[in-house]
């Protein structure tokens, strides 16, 4: 039986550049199965962010393929797009993209307005996630009352609230300083070791390696690093 979750399947990312057109993506092929914890590592400007929007149903290739399951994803509607992205995806931006003027059980609360969940349990398991990213006795601070680190976690834990298959991670480490930095990458480590399946992006190779698996970007290619 296989597991795979997500194949991409020779997809090409253009992009106007001034009368040019360039290549950011250039036909990338790969699968990820249930399970894994996968890292993408590479220069500035090699098409990261790109890559993972599109694997998230939140940019359409300009070639190519993205399934998942068996969900064609960029044949679907644009309704029907929302709709898969609220119920299967994860996503926590680089600059963590809290809501200023909520509170960290609020921020965590968003993702499950949608819905149609009881206000009370809406509560509740926004609560559970603070557990669980080890915050309890935050639930009422406002991000700018949290520490970098913190508003991290705050920040993976709405984008895991609603169980999603996929979590993508856009440089979830990206401002923070070291010890903050393992602190974040634990916690994935934690959330990959009870089944959550993860794609993030880093540039640093410390926090790469914390995965099952490698992908290195280079001029709009992917090759997949053999891991020891
Ligand atoms: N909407 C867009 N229109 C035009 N060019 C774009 C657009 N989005 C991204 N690009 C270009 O595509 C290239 C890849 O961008 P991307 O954000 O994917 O890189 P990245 O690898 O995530 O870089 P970083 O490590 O700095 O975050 C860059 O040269 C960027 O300027
Ligand atoms: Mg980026």
């Amino acid at each position: 039986m296989t597991n795979v979750l997500l194949t991409l399947e020779d997809v090409y990312k253009k992009f106007q550049d001034g009368q040019t057109e360039v290549d950011i993506l250039k036909g990338i092929s790969f699968s990820i199965h249930t399970g894994d914890f996968v890292s993408i590592i590479g220069p500035s400007g090699s098409g990261k962010s790109t890559l993972l929007t599109i694997c998230g149903g939140l940019q359409e290739p300009t070639t190519g393929k993205v399934v998942f399951k068996d969900i064609d994803l960029y044949n679907l509607s644009k309704e029907e797009l929302t709709e898969f992205r609220q119920k299967h995806i994860g996503f926590v931006f680089q600059h963590m993209h809290l809501i200023p003027y909520l509170t960290a059980l609020e921020n965590i609360m968003l993702p499950l307005v949608p819905r149609k969940i009881a206000i009370q349990e809406q509560i509740e398991r926004a609560k559970f996630m603070l557990e669980q990213v080890g915050l309890a006795d935050k639930a009422n601070r406002y991000p700018n009352q949290l520490s970098g680190g913190e508003q991290g976690r705050v920040a993976i834990a709405r984008a895991i609230v609603t169980n999603p298959s996929l979590l993508l991670a856009d440089e979830p480490t990206g401002n923070l300083d070291s010890k903050t930095s393992k602190e974040i990458m634990d916690l994935f480590a934690a959330l990959n070791k009870k089944g959550q399946t993860i794609l993030f992006i880093t540039h640093q190779l410390e926090y790469a390696s914390y995965g099952n698996r490698m992908f290195e970007m280079k001029d709009g290619a992917i090759n997949e690093a053999v891991l020891k």
